[in-house]
């Protein structure tokens, strides 16, 4: 019976430790890149797109743009946070609903219906006298370039449901 085991020389066996310890912190580090270059990208659609219930019954929304306010959960990664978003909803000359984003197409301040009684039946914009007329366009010769975002809505049980907000269609 010959003796095969080959002794494990000092050198080898550094050779063999470190070259596993290096592999697997090497490993370690590309894991965490790794998660999160993936990760999101496999989620489930959040909240953007979908449609939510903003507590307003479609009989109580009239002629006259009113301000509704809710909160959405939204994720961004890992980052989950509530933010909270508005709309000015009202029924047009055909009783048809529409709602319009807040948000200054100009440079993003809050803009409101008759906000300034210098400019009534306008939603005007308090950051640089933006003004814009009662369907959301914006009025010629003021600082927005654009009409105010619509938000997709629709309604389920009697209440209205806002989806996203999305720019008009240049004409
Ligand atoms: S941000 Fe609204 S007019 Fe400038």
């Amino acid at each position: 019976m010959s003796e095969d085991k080959q002794p494990v020389s000092r050198r080898q066996f550094l050779n063999y430790t470190l070259t596993g310890v290096g592999g697997f912190m090497a490993a370690g580090l590309m894991v965490s890149p790794l998660r999160m270059a993936i990760d999101p990208v496999l989620q489930k659609g959040s909240e953007e797109g979908e449609f939510v219930n903003v507590q307003l019954a479609e009989d109580d929304i009239t002629n006259e743009p009113q301000r509704v306010d809710w909160e959405v959960e939204q994720v961004d990664g890992w980052y989950e946070s509530t933010v909270s978003k508005s709309a000015w909803v009202y029924k047009d000359d055909n009783d048809d609903i529409v709602a319009l984003s807040p948000i200054c197409k100009h440079l993003g301040c809050v803009v409101s219906w008759e906000g300034s009684d210098e400019y009534p039946e306008r939603f005007y914009c308090p950051c640089h006298d933006g003004l814009y007329y009662k369907d959301g366009e914006n009025v010629p010769g003021t600082p927005p370039t654009a009409g105010l975002d619509v938000y997709e809505h629709k309604i389920d049980n009697g209440m209205l449901f806002l989806g996203k907000a999305q720019p008009r269609e240049e004409a």
